[in-house]
């Protein structure tokens, strides 16, 4: 007989968005969308994004939080409650996460490390030669280099803290610690933007991200970008949403709250970039070069280009320094505790255990993992990790998700059952962008990444390294899945009617 472990709640609706919002506004914002838009042409980007946000990064945000509420459980025990057949893909998304979850917690790491060396600007006149000595960064992903000691400390800092706030839980840890950082981070990033666009070339930095370029649209390589950039912005596809979503009271406004998540992460990043692009429109007129040549340096933009624009500011060097890494700091833990929590629900919902050995079942193969990337090969591994997990198992998640509920379960269901307590109904273009858009330019996306990494591997990384870090990580994925499947869940665990009310109140 199991025994029954009093499921949290959020303290309120509000504090649910407050978390949602915590969630989806993280790294993805300001550290991965300025690179990814840069990347695919700046403006060119933007229109392409837009149809990805409507077409897909609504309607699925509107799906996982209709699901999450109604199954209530977390991705694998909503999925079985839909059809047992289905608790496979809640385990895949689950593992997806816990993936992302241990490289997501190193980028953290050295996040904290820049908010204090931004006090001195201790990055000195190289940032570049700075930040590759700082990480120890040997070659290759498997030459490992050994742990390096400096980054010891704000390694153990951010496993404390990332630590309590879990062990503290849904209303207590992770919804309290939202209401007190999207406030300063809002600050932090407003500091940010009107320092920016007062600085000489800031218009030229501003230009480039929002002149469309209407030909994009027939690039098939910025529409893999913007799909993919949605997903992990937006938290959608990895079990997070639905685990947030299953935490909430059955009378709640799905589509409203999905419509305020998506508008205020969005609304964010645009901000956001405000600000970063204009900084490297400063940086591109004091070098005298464009701005696609500064905005051209993927991942290490944030730890590369930022610092050196800091740097040249005119006044005010440390501050924005402080503004920018401390805003990617708070960013960062709100989120890294939902791809937290969508683990520790996955756990918790199926097995018999309580909210605090969930957490310890999660907190310690996460933390062992991640000591791989304090190694001098952490920022390899993380690229090829990074890389593999988003193109491929966020896509694939995403995917099957939408291709069971549309055409294994029956979509409709599900919309009446968002449109019950909506001010605002959904009309059936939601099902329609599903089963068509979203699985369409999803299943592209996902059969040109595969194909692009199966003939050219990645990043000019040696084979065995992409076999290790790229592939292997999807291969374990999968095996997790499987093993987590096959395993014996605690009474009923499958059966939404077994659940007695007090255990999901
Ligand atoms: N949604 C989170 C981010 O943007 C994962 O970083």
């Amino acid at each position: 007989m199991s025994k029954k472990h009093k499921r949290d709640q959020w303290g309120s609706k509000v504090g649910f968005l407050l978390a949602a919002i915590g969630s989806a506004v993280g790294l993805g914002n300001l550290w991965r969308f300025p690179y990814v838009a840069a990347e695919n042409g700046g403006g060119a980007f933007i229109l392409p994004y837009l149809i990805a946000i409507i077409t897909a990064g609504i309607p699925i945000l509107i799906l996982e939080y209709t699901m999450g509420k109604t199954y209530r459980g977390g991705a694998p025990v909503t999925w079985a409650r839909i059809n047992k057949k289905f608790e496979w893909i809640g385990w895949f998304q689950v593992m997806v996460a816990f993936v992302i979850g241990i490289y997501y917690f190193a980028i953290i790491v050295w996040v904290l490390s820049y908010v204090g060396f931004s006090f001195t600007e201790a990055w000195g006149a190289d940032p570049t030669g700075f930040f590759v000595s700082y990480l120890g960064l040997t070659d290759s992903a498997l030459h490992f280099g050994g742990i390096q000691t400096n980054l010891i400390l704000p390694f153990l800092i951010i496993w404390a803290v990332v630590a309590f706030i879990m062990y503290k839980g849904i209303s207590k840890g992770i919804e309290t610690v939202c209401k007190i950082c999207l406030p300063i981070l809002l600050v932090l990033v407003a500091i940010l933007v009107v320092r920016g666009i007062t600085l000489p070339g800031a218009i030229d930095g501003l230009a480039y991200m929002f002149t469309p370029d209407w030909s994009a649209l027939t690039k098939a390589n910025v529409w893999v970008a913007a799909y993919g950039q949605i997903f992990y912005s937006l938290s959608i596809g990895f079990a997070i949403m639905l685990a947030y979503s299953s935490y909430l009271p059955k009378d709640t406004d799905v589509v409203n709250s999905a419509f305020i998540t998506a508008t205020a992460n969005h609304g964010f990043e645009i901000f956001a970039g405000i600000g970063v692009f204009s900084i490297m429109g400063f940086m591109a007129y004091s070098q005298g070069v464009g701005v696609e040549e500064v905005a051209a340096s993927g991942v290490g933009l944030a730890f590369m280009v930022f610092p050196t624009a800091i740097s040249s500011l005119p006044a005010l060097n440390g501050l924005i320094g402080v503004c920018f890494f401390g805003a990617l700091l708070t960013a960062g833990i709100t989120s890294m505790v939902s791809i937290l929590q969508a683990v520790v629900s996955g756990m918790h919902d199926k097995f018999d255990m309580s909210h605090k050995k969930a957490v310890t079942v999660v907190l310690v193969p996460t933390f062992v993992l991640s000591i791989l990337f304090i190694t001098g090969a952490g920022l390899n591994i993380l690229d090829i990790v990074d890389a593999f997990i988003n193109n491929i198992g966020v896509a694939a998640g995403g995917l099957i998700e939408v291709i069971l509920i549309t055409r294994f379960f029956n979509p409709e269901r599900l919309r009446k059952e968002a449109n019950e307590f909506s001010n605002f109904s959904i009309g059936q273009w939601w099902t329609y962008s599903l089963r068509i858009v979203t699985t369409v330019l999803l299943g592209i996306m996902l059969f040109m990444n595969t194909k692009d990494f199966i003939e050219n591997g990645y990043g000019g990384y040696a084979q065995m390294d992409v076999n290790v870090f790229g592939w292997g990580c999807i291969v374990l994925v999968i095996v997790l899945a499987d093993f987590l499947t096959t395993l014996k869940g605690k009474e009923g665990y499958a059966d939404l009617e077994k659940i007695a009310d007090k255990e999901v109140n």
